[in-house]
């Protein structure tokens, strides 16, 4: 099977480890064990409930508990509705690998997570891309996408909050969308790692699944739980394609480890502490961006909504890449360069990460931006 290299990955396997100052990381600011059970209350107790366990292969479909502690984060789903898989990215994949087949029409609302639109390629569907552009607030017009579908369309995918833009699609917009789909009878597949992560109010975000028949959602661990080295994601669909993603976990997956389910588990119960203190990151960390972005005249953005992503448009004449390989060689900061997007003429920030991190490394690009501004 051919597929394109993953763009943004490659990105990070190559540098992640080389900068001082990673403005890349899409995380919220990753949690220790130790700070997990202290929110949890478990300091004190989780040996009890890990030394008893029997490292089998645990519970094939993940245990009761994790399911409905995941189900818990949606209005209207339960257990039975929720599939575990090795983060989202084993949970996108399932779903693409159920529902794509050659020759399908597939709209990939973009830019995005390369899966999306690369997986269905991959398979042979024919992708058509709705670009999101700036100028909408990297809100997507939905009435080209009217337009975009029709009856072979099998799919439309994007991710909300999205990645890399940070534009939020809240319960009127995505009933829209829904309809759009419901009327060509195409699923929608919605990945919602970024759930929760909003910049101003406290409830979770509409999800797609909660909103339409055939609504997707994917979500993890990774990024809004700020948990991703648990590597545990989910698949929230309807009945006939869990069946089919199921065929295919049982080749790829099995299960997913005991300990990741359990402490996945015990965070999810305590989501509303976990969420609390994203929040608090994400909007301490993105006033700090405001305020830089406010003092520095060669970088414009469309402020994001929610998530932990935003696009810097930056006035130099340099391609994204270069601009990020010497910003890395001079200054030891790590944006990602809008191409690995398909976005040229824009750098990706990860502002969710150490907030000093955050505040050093943005002097340093004033620095460089001085060496290098049109
Ligand atoms: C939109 C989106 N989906 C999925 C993933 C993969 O997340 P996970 O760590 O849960 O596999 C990422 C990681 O950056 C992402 O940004």
């Amino acid at each position: 099977m051919k597929i394109q290299p993953f763009a943004v990955e490659q990105w990070m396997n190559a540098y992640e480890t080389r900068c001082r100052y990673n403005l890349a990381e899409t995380c919220v600011e990753s949690l220790t064990l130790a700070q997990l059970l202290a929110l949890a209350g478990k300091r004190e107790s989780i040996l009890d409930e890990l030394l008893p366990l029997k490292l089998t292969y645990g519970a094939i479909e993940g245990s009761d508990r994790l399911r409905d502690a995941v189900a818990a984060l949606y209005a209207t789903r339960a257990r039975h509705d929720v599939m575990i898989a090795h983060g989202a990215i084993g949970a996108n994949s399932l779903v693409y690998q159920a529902l794509v087949e050659p020759g399908d029409h597939v709209v990939a609302i973009v830019p995005n997570y390369q899966q999306h639109y690369s997986i269905p390629e991959s398979l042979g569907a024919r992708v058509q891309k709705l670009p999101l552009r700036a100028a909408d607030g990297f809100m997507p017009d939905l009435d080209a996408l009217r337009r975009m579908v029709g009856p072979d369309t099998r799919l439309i995918s994007l991710s909300n909050p999205n990645n890399p833009t940070g534009a939020l699609l809240e319960r009127r917009q995505l009933e829209e969308l829904a309809a759009i789909a419901d009327a060509v009878g195409a699923y929608v597949v919605c990945d919602e790692v970024y759930r929760g992560t909003t910049q101003s109010g406290d409830d979770l975000t509409a999800s797609m699944a909660d909103l339409y028949e055939r609504g997707i959602s994917t979500g993890s661990m990774s990024k809004a739980f700020s948990l991703a080295g648990l590597r545990l994601g989910w698949v929230v669909a309807p009945a006939a394609v869990l069946k089919s993603a199921e065929l295919h976990r049982d080749y790829n997956t099995i299960s997913v480890g005991m300990l990741d389910d359990h402490l996945a588990a015990i965070a999810l119960e305590h989501s509303d502490r976990i969420l609390a203190r994203s929040r608090a990151v994400v909007r301490t960390n993105l006033a700090a961006v405001d305020r830089w972005i406010a003092a520095e005249p060669a970088i414009e953005y469309v402020r994001p909504r929610a998530g932990t992503t935003a696009l810097l448009k930056y006035a130099a004449a340099l391609p994204s890449r270069e601009f990020c390989i010497r910003l890395l060689e001079q200054t030891g900061v790590l944006f990602t360069p809008g191409s690995a997007l398909d976005m040229e003429g824009y750098v990706r920030i990860g502002y969710a990460n150490n907030l000093h991190a955050i505040e050093a490394g943005l002097e340093l690009v004033s620095g460089f931006l001085r060496t290098v501004a049109a």
